[in-house]
């Protein structure tokens, strides 16, 4: 069979063993960037429809985590969508209800670090970096090592100079990190009081009065069932008139709790819990 031309019904049953075998539950995931992911890790490792679902059943569960880091899209860059962070900045972090002098933020989904970082840097400049309690969390532990380490090809953060500019940046980008051989590894002061987890917004619990939720593109990769029922816990997780930030392409719209957000800025996506 051609790796191009899997059916729905293989990966049906690869999503199947994955969920039965290890609990991972990519079944309501969209099928077409799961067929890509799927026909992907076939064509590197060399496996058929078969040899991967024997693998999947009969493996150490070393070999499904490394299967579910290759199946997921991890793509993320620094400061990236300037407008949303001077919302952020703006707007939205001034207007956190404080609870105690401090606040909660959870970044689901946070990939490599790279959001977690731009939020922290612009927390830092607004000199309330240190009353913020941040659990940023994802599926993929292999991204969540990088996220840990804090140390991107300095090319890449070099191409995101220019959109921390557009933030207002008041320093330069430079001054939060050192050049070693080609990378940038950055301050580690950024992320102290970050605690990175894995965290699978599917099979997980939610967490406890969140005051900011930060789940951007994310979502774009859950079918609308899977939209509402990871919504439902996103809700619960947040405080009555804390914040969710979703990405530019997501909305709330067809979800069934939309009338318990407010939509604070349409352009940015940005909701505000209105109703428990
Ligand atoms: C495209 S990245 C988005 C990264 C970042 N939020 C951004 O917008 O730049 C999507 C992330 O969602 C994570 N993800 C996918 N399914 C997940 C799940 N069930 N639970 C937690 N994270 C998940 C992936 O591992 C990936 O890191």
């Amino acid at each position: 069979m051609m790796h191009d031309k899997i059916e729905n019904a293989d990966l049906e049953r690869i999503a199947e063993v994955l969920y039965r075998r290890h609990r991972y539950d990519f079944r309501d995931y969209a099928v077409s960037s799961f067929r890509r992911r799927v026909v992907r890790i076939m064509q590197i490792r060399k496996l058929t429809v078969e040899t991967l679902i024997e693998k999947l059943t009969h493996s150490s569960p070393a070999f499904a985590q490394e299967f579910l880091n290759e199946i997921t899209v991890n793509v993320t860059q620094m400061f990236r969508d300037p407008g949303f962070w001077n919302v952020m900045r703006e707007e939205i972090f001034p207007a956190i209800p404080r609870n105690q002098n401090h606040f909660k933020i959870w970044h689901a989904g946070c990939s490599s670090g790279e959001e977690v970082l731009t939020m922290t840097i612009l927390l830092k400049e607004m000199c309330i970096l240190e009353h913020v309690q941040i659990s940023a969390t994802d599926i993929n532990t292999s991204t969540l090592n990088q996220a840990k380490a804090a140390v991107y090809p300095l090319k890449a953060v070099q191409l995101s100079e220019g959109n921390y500019k557009n933030c207002q940046g008041s320093h330069s980008l430079k001054s939060y990190y050192r050049e070693e051989n080609g990378y940038a590894a950055f301050d580690r002061d950024l992320i102290a009081q970050v605690n990175f987890f894995q965290h699978d917004l599917v099979m997980g619990e939610t967490f406890d009065q969140v005051d900011l939720i930060v789940c951007r593109n994310v979502m774009i990769y859950f079918n609308q069932s899977l939209q509402n029922d990871v919504l439902r816990k996103l809700h619960k997780g947040l405080n009555k008139f804390g914040y969710l930030a979703m990405g530019s392409k997501e909305s709330l719209i067809c979800c069934d709790f939309s009338n318990r957000f407010s939509l604070v800025n349409p352009t940015e996506k940005i909701y505000q819990k209105i109703i428990d």
